[in-house]
């Protein structure tokens, strides 16, 4: 299996509002997938994709001929390179009504696990979402990390000790731009909302575990997730669908960077297609990167096996870029290696 023949099965699968493209940039299906949800009406899922393009590479092969290592250290658990398949809470309504987000979530975890990465997962509006998640978890070498929806503290407390007791899981996430999803409002009975930095210590302080923030996209906002006690924030617009006008993630990556790095770990998600675009997040101050709809796609055309394909080809994509660009180690990547 290749990732044209995922793409091919996928489209036999994949609700008609994908267009399984060759790569996923939000121009055919013109940022309607996800589907519900989605208020911009500009593109952010284009301009995610876009502004990686703007970024070129420095090849440079005058180095040793020495192998290159991939692998990176996640709150001292090694990864083989540098990423996490990112957060689905939901692909019933966007995808087809029979669809099962858990049996997405069991197949990432088991192709995660297989290759050495982590599934950040999305933690879901139904309790048997989480049970199913927190057992695909412990089935697949603790691969799991929840990623939370900003309901009220106490509703996430008690979902921190559900996963806390029984999965024991690398970290623990609170997704903070969801709260400009009018329809996951709703759906949360009306608890979705912002959160203060007051509320996210809070939550730090009683999960005891790395604590991640998602969907930081100023160095303001980063500088006061850290304030909070976050261990990592990831650089999110969720995929352009929160807010329109707001910045490519590519496009306030460096200043994020130039505030926050080396006092919290930083990963960026939003339109990386390929290793070349982990390499260039990389070099601009990222740490790990996240890939969302490919992943979610690779799913639909192979489960376990065509995510693990998917995975594959991301990584030797980074490996070739890493050996073309004279660089030996994930560490040796930097601003010298990419130019604008
Ligand atoms: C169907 C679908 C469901 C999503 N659900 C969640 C979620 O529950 N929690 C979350 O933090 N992000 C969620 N996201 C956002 C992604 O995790 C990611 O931030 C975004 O899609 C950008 O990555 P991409 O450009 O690689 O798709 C969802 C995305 C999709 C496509």
């Amino acid at each position: 299996m290749d990732y044209a023949d995922i793409l091919e099965n996928a489209k036999k699968r994949i609700s008609s509002n994908c267009k399984v493209c060759p790569v996923c940039n939000g121009l055919a299906c013109g940022n309607t997938m996800p589907g519900p949800g989605s208020k911009a009406p500009g593109n952010g899922a284009y301009d995610n994709y876009n502004a990686w393009r703007k970024i070129r590479v420095n090849m440079d092969t005058i180095t040793a001929a020495e192998p290159v290592d991939t692998s990176v250290r996640l709150f001292g658990r090694k990864l083989s390179f540098p990423l996490l398949t990112a957060p689905i809470g939901s692909i019933q309504k966007q995808f087809n009504p029979t669809d099962d987000v858990s049996d997405f979530n069991e197949q990432c975890m088991a192709a995660c696990a297989s290759r050495g990465i982590l599934h950040a997962f999305g933690n879901g509006l139904y309790r048997w979402v989480w049970d199913k998640a927190i057992a695909s978890g412990i089935a697949h070498d603790n691969t799991g990390i929840p990623v939370f929806n900003p309901d009220t503290n106490e509703h996430i407390k008690e979902l921190m000790d559900l996963y806390q007791d029984k999965l024991q899981p690398l970290a623990m996430c609170v997704v903070v731009d969801s709260a400009g999803l009018p329809h996951l409002k709703t759906l949360m009975g009306g608890r979705g909302a912002t959160k203060s930095v007051d509320e996210l210590r809070e939550l730090k302080e009683y999960c005891g575990l790395p604590f991640i923030i998602k969907g930081i996209m100023t160095a303001e906002g980063a500088c006061k997730a850290v304030e909070a006690g976050a261990d990592a924030i990831i650089v999110s617009n969720h995929g352009g669908r929160v807010l329109s006008d707001t910045p490519a993630t590519a496009e306030v990556l460096m200043e994020i960077a130039d505030a926050v790095k080396g006092r919290t770990v930083i990963m960026v998600d939003g339109g990386i297609r390929s290793g070349v675009d982990v390499f260039k997040a990389l070099a601009m101050g990222a740490d790990i990167c996240l890939i969302c709809r490919p992943v979610l796609i690779s799913y639909y055309g192979g489960g376990e096996a065509g995510i693990a394909c998917y995975l594959d080809k991301i990584r030797s994509e980074l490996e070739d870029t890493m050996y073309m660009c004279g660089v030996h180690s994930v560490k040796e990547i930097s601003r010298r290696t990419i130019r604008f």
